[in-house]
């Protein structure tokens, strides 16, 4: 994975500062934009969810810091696995993300460079990459199974 940590890890600890402000903006820009999010998040106890997109970044970063790619994989892989019993869907996965770089980016302001801007949707990405497959597999094998019963089925 060539995710380019010290430059996320260093942009972040800008934003940790203000953590708060970001993700009540991050969470209110989210539902003004793509108000069907809000749907999968109103039962949340939005204090709650704020802290948890936060440190849920945090913990990321320094897994990667450390070069722990294994212990990366599976934090974030069952990670995934809980979302898809949230009801998130992949079309999901790219909402947060757009709203991520653009509250990433108002809250850096002249510190968000088009490298920065690369760094955070690479890591994104490969983030989502590990998060979402599960279910897509999942598809492929219903489909692969159902296949080879009609192939059986006689003429
Ligand atoms: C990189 C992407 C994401 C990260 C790092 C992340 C992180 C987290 C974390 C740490 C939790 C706390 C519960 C747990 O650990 O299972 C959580 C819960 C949740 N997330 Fe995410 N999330 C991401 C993407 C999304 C997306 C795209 C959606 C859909 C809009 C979403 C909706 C939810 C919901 C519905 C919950 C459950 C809240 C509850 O307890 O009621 N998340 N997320």
């Amino acid at each position: 994975m060539s995710i380019k940590v010290e430059l996320l890890a260093d942009s972040f600890d800008l934003v940790r500062s203000q953590k708060e402000a970001f993700a009540k903006t991050f969470y209110s820009r989210l539902f003004v934009i793509y108000p069907q999010t809000a749907n999968l998040l109103q039962e949340t106890y939005m204090k709650r969810q704020e802290a948890s997109l936060v440190a849920a970044l945090a913990t990321v970063i320094s897994l990667l810091k450390k070069a722990d790619n294994n212990q990366f994989v599976s934090v974030v892989q069952n990670l995934g696995k809980r979302h898809q019993g949230y009801g998130v869907k992949r079309e999901h996965y790219w909402m947060v993300g757009n709203v991520l770089l653009s509250t990433l980016a108002d809250f850096l302001g002249d510190r968000w460079t088009a490298n920065l801007n690369d760094a955070w949707a690479e890591a994104y990405q490969a983030i989502v990459g590990l998060m979402y497959p599960i279910s897509v597999n999942l598809d492929a094998t219903v489909r692969e199974h159902k296949e080879r019963r009609e192939d059986r089925v006689p003429v």
